[in-house]
């Protein structure tokens, strides 16, 4: 049987040395000014034993921004407290992506010094979001103009110029979640009547015009993309998911990303969708590259996955997120630190950096 832990995995230039990915974790951290610093690198470092690790989302543009202390990629100064993380973490042997993220409509002017936040149509999401000063409802969001994504197709372009020049081994774009690339995809927040709109091929417009900003910098071998195709977060609803994030897919293995990141949660997980069709499957028979696999996985159920073909790589959330070493301990099949949701998000060590390793 293949063995997530035995296997490596060749992911464009580098060489992974095993098949446990660690999922991008928002983890609220970076303080006010966005900028990543040495608990970060901390917690990044002890978990270089991942085959891979993904960051936490990071906002490429001020106007994508809208999360407590998640950090940024915009300026000299993030672009710098993040080359002293790849740094560590390459040191310590391991591999790094960041996960490229704007949030669009789920922002809120609280995070915008009062500017409304964009999305693809004026459609509310349903729902709170959490700003300084509490929880607020969400904003109709004020649509892009064609001009606006031009001028964010730029953003992303310089942001992924900036990971590159940070040290990182390539990029996650965040097209998951129920985020401005996800409302774009989706029917129920994008109501365009231009050609960014309607048809999935409109709709997919805007986010493989990002795809391939993102791919003209870094080039195709270090660029992966994450979907949700049948997630709940963020009020995300859709006619066809299937069809829809399966055209996707095809898109995007015409243009041979690196990696596709399949979020969706089995059985039994928070994030399972009940009575969803599964579009993993589907995205398997038309995306022959990579594919990760994502959402309540055990060490026996990523190895099923991946000795049946229907993903090349698991990613683990919440599992590293409490287990710094959950790489030797899936070696030693021993037991795991349980993840302590009240402090997710909370800012300081406690509930970060202070897992104890096996042993400790
Ligand atoms: C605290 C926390 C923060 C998260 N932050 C992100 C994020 O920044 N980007 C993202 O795409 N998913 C995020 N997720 C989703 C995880 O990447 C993952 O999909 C989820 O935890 C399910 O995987 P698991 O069952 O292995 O934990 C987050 C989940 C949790 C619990």
């Amino acid at each position: 049987m293949k063995n997530i832990l035995h296997s490596p995995l060749r992911l464009g230039p580098i060489q992974l040395p095993n098949r446990a990915i660690m999922a991008p974790l928002t983890r609220g951290r970076a303080g006010e000014s966005r900028i990543p610093n040495d608990l970060m690198k901390t917690y990044y470092t002890q978990r270089a034993s991942a085959g891979l690790i993904i960051t936490e989302a990071t906002a490429v543009s001020e106007d994508g921004f809208g999360w407590v202390g998640a950090p940024a990629i915009y300026n000299d100064d993030q672009q710098q407290g993040w080359r002293k993380i790849t740094t560590a973490v390459h040191e310590a042997g391991g591999h790094i992506f960041m996960q490229l993220w704007h949030m669009g409509r789920v922002s809120h002017p609280d995070f915008l010094n009062g500017q409304t936040p964009v999305g693809p149509s004026p459609i509310a999401a349903e729902g709170m979001a959490v700003t300084p000063g509490g929880k607020k409802p969400y904003v109709v969001p004020r649509p892009l103009t064609e001009k606006d994504m031009t001028v964010l197709l730029g953003k992303y372009a310089k942001a992924t110029e900036r990971c590159l020049e940070a040290g990182f081994d390539g990029v996650e774009i965040h097209s998951a979640n129920g985020y401005l690339l996800d409302q774009f995809l989706r029917d129920g927040s994008n109501r365009r009547a231009d050609e960014y709109g309607g048809s999935i091929e409109n709709r997919m417009r805007f986010p493989l015009q990002v795809v391939d900003a993102v791919i003209k910098v870094a080039t195709k071998e270090r660029v992966g993309l994450r979907i949700s195709p049948v997630n709940p977060f963020n009020d995300m609803r859709d006619s066809n998911a299937r069809e829809l994030f399966t055209r996707y897919a095809t898109e995007l293995a015409k243009r041979d990303i690196v990696y596709l990141h399949v979020l969706e949660a089995l059985p039994g997980h928070f994030l399972y969708a009940e009575g969803e069709e599964p579009v993993l499957p589907h995205i398997r028979e038309v995306f022959a590259g990579i594919l990760i696999a994502n959402g309540g996985y055990t060490l026996e159920k990523a190895n099923e996955l991946l000795d049946s073909g229907g993903a090349n790589a698991i990613a683990f959330g919440t599992a590293f997120l409490a287990n710094p070493d959950l790489v030797e301990r899936f070696q030693r099949r021993a037991k795991l630190n349980v993840p302590d949701m009240a402090t997710f998000y909370t800012a300081g060590p406690e509930g970060y950096t202070d897992y104890p390793f096996i042993g400790q």
